[in-house]
């Protein structure tokens, strides 16, 4: 097994050039298949709101289940990298809730870093956080907490004006001190302009090739999502079609009496059977 990777190991990779492969998870089953399979970094994304609670969006998510599950994620990856998502409202309304809140991922559920979404906005949100000595990782371009605002999950930096919003943000981030930087949906020449520009990593989802790393939704990856597809995703299973169709088997076995079979069983006793037909009167 690897040695777990920490931010240094990180911006190491970086500078090799070295590609650096990102995956949410938001239960201990998934945790343990994605260490298995090396990725170097976990996200518990508040996208675990669509992905697991069935909400529309990210702003119901709570802090409470965002910690429930980093946990559970921790446990079934010990040895990677994981990054704690700060939903919505845990830290918009003061730096002070913002480090408790940021404090509490570390606490309890042992992640190795937070992430937050907005730049200029919420600068001194970072540099309160990082002055309590934890790693952070930005979030810009489509930043799905605020949606709202962005006239809904539309990728930005589309213009030369976006572009330079989406610049000024990254910018800002990188001079407050946050150690990585995620940039969604925006096109590849911008992510590629601000990943050369920065020193820090710059991962994206759905900003192309020219960056550090990507990041996907596991649950796009592995098919389990079926409400929508963003363009950027790639499928690489279809674990909804096989989920159902396994489970179809079993209903149809349940209700064709082929199940259980003889394996299944739990029989008495050798001698068990006769005492219990004499007790009975059979
Ligand atoms: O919650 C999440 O998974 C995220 C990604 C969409 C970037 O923040």
């Amino acid at each position: 097994m690897p040695a777990k990777k920490g931010v240094l190991e990180l911006h190491e990779m970086k500078r090799r050039g070295e590609k650096i492969a990102w995956l949410t998870a938001y239960d201990y089953p998934t945790a343990t298949f994605e260490e298995a399979a090396g990725v170097d970094m976990i996200l518990v994304g508040d996208s675990l709101g669509m992905c697991v609670y069935g909400y529309p969006g990210t702003v119901p998510v709570t802090m409470e289940q965002c910690l429930v599950h980093s946990e559970a994620v921790r446990r079934g990856a010990p040895n990677t990298f994981v990054v704690g998502d700060m939903p919505f409202m845990s830290y918009q309304i003061s730096d002070e809730e913002a480090v408790k809140n940021a404090g509490r991922f570390l606490k309890e559920a042992a992640v190795d870093a937070i992430k937050l979404e907005g730049g200029v906005s919420v600068i001194s949100r970072v540099k309160a956080i990082l002055d309590a000595g934890i790693v952070v990782c930005g979030h810009i371009g489509l930043t799905p907490q605020s949606s709202g605002q962005l006239g809904g999950h539309k990728a930005q930096g589309r213009t030369l004006e976006s572009a330079r919003l989406v610049v000024e943000d990254a910018r800002a981030l990188a001079a407050a001190g946050v150690q990585l930087l995620l940039v969604e949906a925006v096109p590849p020449e911008v992510a590629g302009f601000i990943r050369a520009e920065l020193a820090i990593p710059v991962l994206g989802i759905g900003a192309g090739e020219d960056v550090d790393g990507q990041l996907l939704i596991v649950s796009d990856v592995l098919g389990t999502f079926q409400a929508f597809t963003p363009k950027f995703v790639k499928k690489y299973a279809d674990l909804a079609g096989v989920a159902t169709s396994a489970l179809s088997e079993y209903v149809a076995d349940v209700r064709g009496a082929r199940f259980p079979e003889e394996e299944h069983c739990y029989r008495m006793l050798e001698g068990e059977h006769e005492r219990f037909r004499a007790w009975a009167g059979g």
